[in-house]
């Protein structure tokens, strides 16, 4: 038998030659395709990008930061807008709490008619249930912040008001027009403390000029409003009753921004766990979306006194 086995698959040497070819070259293709899916590196399926630096750096992050501002750098003013969605837009998209709505020609037409300057004054100082500054900070928006964002809600509900003038480097930055007067007034003792605290935080002289006005502007208010003195009579229950339906129970009537509600035990029995004197502060200070004296100009008195007519009702 000198014939290969019928079938053999191997008939010439040129096949031999390719079989053993093959024979080589194809373990050697397995091995490298092998090391390259062993190799991570090469790998981006679901999952693996958990060690992509972006992600370890994410992980690994510090809890806290601490962000250091240049306090001589040059400002960067957020426009309107800007404030208007990130403070403003918090009751005034809405209504809550019986602010004017955005938009709304009706809630805003008698409130433009009192001019740029006088709105521009209310919302630094704050009116009934609105907080000063939509409850910021000065070193958050500035004054001239605060009356961009007035000037865009405006006129968005039909007004036509100029921008207020940005503050030039190094002057005072000018405040709506009788904050000066009322500067000038408040000149005494009185102003210079409330600019003191006002101050901290200020780091240059305009700052602290600002903060000056600042202070006596919300001076104004308090000397004009004999209303909340009057209140504060020997009956202080009165006293309390009087100031939490003027300001208090717009949040707190139907529970706005989750105040706790009028007369809801629960809610308020949370809040009793702290000391009396705690709960006082919170109401004199503010706390979360509670502004300061619920935004009033009320005597400290006065306002504890709401606090105790608000825990009397949840007893
Ligand atoms: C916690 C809710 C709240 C926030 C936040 C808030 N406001 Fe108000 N705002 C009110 C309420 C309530 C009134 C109505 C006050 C009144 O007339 O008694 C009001 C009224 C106003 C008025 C009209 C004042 C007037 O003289 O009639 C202006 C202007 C105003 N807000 C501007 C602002 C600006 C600017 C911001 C953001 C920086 C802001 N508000 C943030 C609740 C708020
Ligand atoms: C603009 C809405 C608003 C107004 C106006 C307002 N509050 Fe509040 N109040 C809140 C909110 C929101 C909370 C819950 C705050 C939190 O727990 O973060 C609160 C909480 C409180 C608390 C409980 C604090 C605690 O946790 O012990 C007291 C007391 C209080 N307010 C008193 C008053 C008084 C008094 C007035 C009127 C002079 C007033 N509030 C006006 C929104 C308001």
């Amino acid at each position: 038998m000198s014939e290969a086995p019928h079938g053999a698959p191997i008939k010439t040497p040129a096949q031999l030659i390719a079989a053993v070819i093959a024979g080589f070259a194809v373990p050697i293709v397995i091995i490298i395709l092998l090391a390259y899916y062993v190799d991570n590196s090469t790998r981006t399926g679901a999952g693996t990008d958990s060690l992509s630096n972006a992600a370890v750096d994410a992980r690994t992050a510090p809890i806290a930061k601490v962000e250091i501002r240049d306090a001589n750098a040059p400002r960067v003013y957020k426009t309107g807008e800007e404030v208007y969605k990130a403070v403003c837009a918090t009751c005034h998209a809405s209504g809550a709490a019986g602010a004017p709505k955005f938009t709304n020609t009706a809630d805003w037409a008698p409130r433009i008619a009192q001019g740029f300057d006088t709105l521009w004054h209310n919302a630094l100082t704050g009116k009934g249930a609105m907080p000063a500054r939509g409850g910021t900070s000065p070193d958050d928006y500035s004054d001239y912040e605060i009356g961009l964002a007035v000037a865009y809600m405006a006129n968005n509900a039909g007004a036509k008001f100029a921008d207020p003038p940005k503050p030039v480097p190094g002057q005072p930055a000018a405040g709506p027009a009788g904050a000066a007067s009322g500067a000038a007034a408040a000149s005494g003792a009185e102003a210079a403390s409330g600019a003191a605290s006002g101050a901290a935080g200020a780091s240059d002289a305009a700052g602290a000029q600002a903060a000056a006005a600042m202070a006596a502007m919300a001076n104004v208010p308090q000397a004009a409003a004999p209303a909340s003195g009057a209140t504060q009579s020997a009956d202080a229950s009165q006293a309390g009753k009087a100031l939490y339906q003027q300001v208090c129970q717009a949040c707190h009537a139907a529970g706005v921004l989750n105040a706790p509600k009028f007369g809801d035990k629960e809610a308020w029995a949370q809040r009793l766990k702290d000391p009396i004197d705690t709960i006082y502060n919170y109401a004199l200070h503010g706390k979360g979306a509670m502004p300061p004296k619920g935004g009033a100009n009320a005597s400290d008195a006065d306002v504890k006194a709401a606090v105790d007519y608000m825990i009397n009702a949840a007893k």
